[in-house]
């Protein structure tokens, strides 16, 4: 036999750790190549054998080669060293190319929760995620969109004023606690729609996963936001309506990815943007102007999310235009014998424009919501014209949707 590669453990065993030195050793040699381990290990044989009988080497002592209780050992490695030969496979590849060439068009369930591109031991778990294709949850545009959000995170306690003086009359106040309490409840809603779908969706798709989740705790703090604001001077919440609720319900119940953002995030967010700028300019108060400032901001992030998923969707499937014009139809009938955005909230919007009980004031409060409502309806047709429905389509689609705004 040639002179052969040595390793001299001393008097390191396997179970200190001596298998990561003789492991490197046969990984540098190769399979079928043979290693002569040296040590003084009282049970380096035993220890030795072991580990071939897991790994798929072999192992033999070497008589009368070595002075004293040092023992040496012939170990030649077999042929599943190699991740590859033990039936590993990659799970994808780790980095995505511009055209989503770099996620598969279809995760492998037993991807699981592997890392994108990790090598997946054979015999590893079945994971069932039903958001599992391309062509449903990924938009080249989340990797930067996830970027941004992570950027313009800002903490309640920190960017708000809370204790900027509040000196408008106790009327004015209770219309700031009932649009807060609608507010909070528009949240709830934006924060668990996504959240569903959220364990549904292959984490090979891992941008998407991610902002997703930093969507979640945009609303998660909106809700602690509003409901702060609505409790600053008052002990209690106001109104929630059945109208309102069940406005709400229908996007909660919309099991379908790509029409639950349409509804949600294109529509409702969309409209919900609008509003939030309505209270930033006319707030009472400072902090209910910061409030809607900041989360006004945060909106325009979720659709812009919202318009880069359905947009991609309908490139892959132009059926899907067919589906949304559907789901938005549905919506409106479901909800046709509703009442809508509740009474008590669109008062409190027009006191709030007003901001006085002066017929004139309230004359222009009035106008100031109606106008709201038009740039809603104009931003929700301008939108859909741009997911690539006809003007008169859009048009008539945007006028279908929820009096609730969400
Ligand atoms: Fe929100
Ligand atoms: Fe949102």
């Amino acid at each position: 036999m040639t002179a052969h590669a040595a390793l001299d453990l001393r008097d390191l065993g396997l179970d200190r750790g001596g298998h990561i030195l003789v492991l490197r050793a046969l990984r540098e040699l190769g399979p079928g190549r043979p290693l002569a381990v040296t040590g003084g290990h009282p049970d380096l044989g035993l220890q030795l054998s072991v580990m071939a009988r897991e790994g798929g080497h072999s192992v033999t002592e070497n008589t009368g080669t070595s002075p004293g209780e040092r023992k040496t050992f012939t170990v030649v490695a077999g042929p599943a060293l190699d991740a590859r030969a033990r039936g590993a496979a990659r799970a994808g590849s780790a980095v995505h190319s511009r055209d989503h060439r770099g996620v598969s068009d279809r995760a492998d369930e037993r991807w699981g929760v592997a890392a994108r591109g990790a090598m997946v031991e054979a015999g590893a778990p079945r994971w069932d995620f039903s958001l599992d294709r391309a062509e449903v949850v990924w938009t080249d545009d989340a990797k930067k969109l996830y970027a941004q959000a992570a950027a313009a995170q800002w903490d309640p306690e920190t960017a708000i004023p809370w204790d900027a003086p509040i000196t408008h009359p106790p009327a004015v106040e209770e219309a700031v606690v009932q649009v807060m309490t609608y507010l909070v409840e528009n949240e709830n809603a934006a924060l668990l729609v996504p959240a569903r779908f959220l364990g549904r969706i292959h984490p090979h798709y891992r941008e998407v996963v991610q902002l997703m989740a930093i969507q979640i705790a945009d609303e998660a703090r909106h809700v602690e936001v509003f409901t702060r604001r609505a409790l600053l001077r008052s002990s209690e919440m106001a109104l929630s309506t059945a109208g309102g609720q069940r406005s709400l319900q229908t996007l909660f119940e919309e099991t379908d990815f790509v029409l639950a953002t349409m509804l949600l995030s294109v529509l409702g967010e969309g409209s919900f943007v609008d509003l939030l700028r309505f209270l930033h300019e006319h707030g009472p108060d400072e902090v209910t102007r910061t409030i809607a400032d900041l989360t006004a901001r945060d909106e325009s992030r979720h659709v812009a999310a919202g318009m880069a998923h359905v947009r991609w969707a309908i490139e892959q499937q132009p059926q899907d235009r067919g589906r949304i014009r559907s789901a938005i139809e549905q919506r409106h009938q479901a909800l046709q014998h509703t009442s809508g955005l509740n009474a008590e909230v669109y008062d409190a919007l027009v006191l709030l424009a007003a901001g006085s009980f002066e017929p004139e004031d309230i004359a222009r409060g009035f106008d100031a919501v109606q106008a709201l409502q038009r740039r809603m309806l104009e931003g929700r047709t301008r939108r859909l014209a741009r997911l690539g429905f006809s003007e008169s389509e859009a048009e008539s689609l945007a006028g279908l949707h929820t009096r609730n705004f969400m």
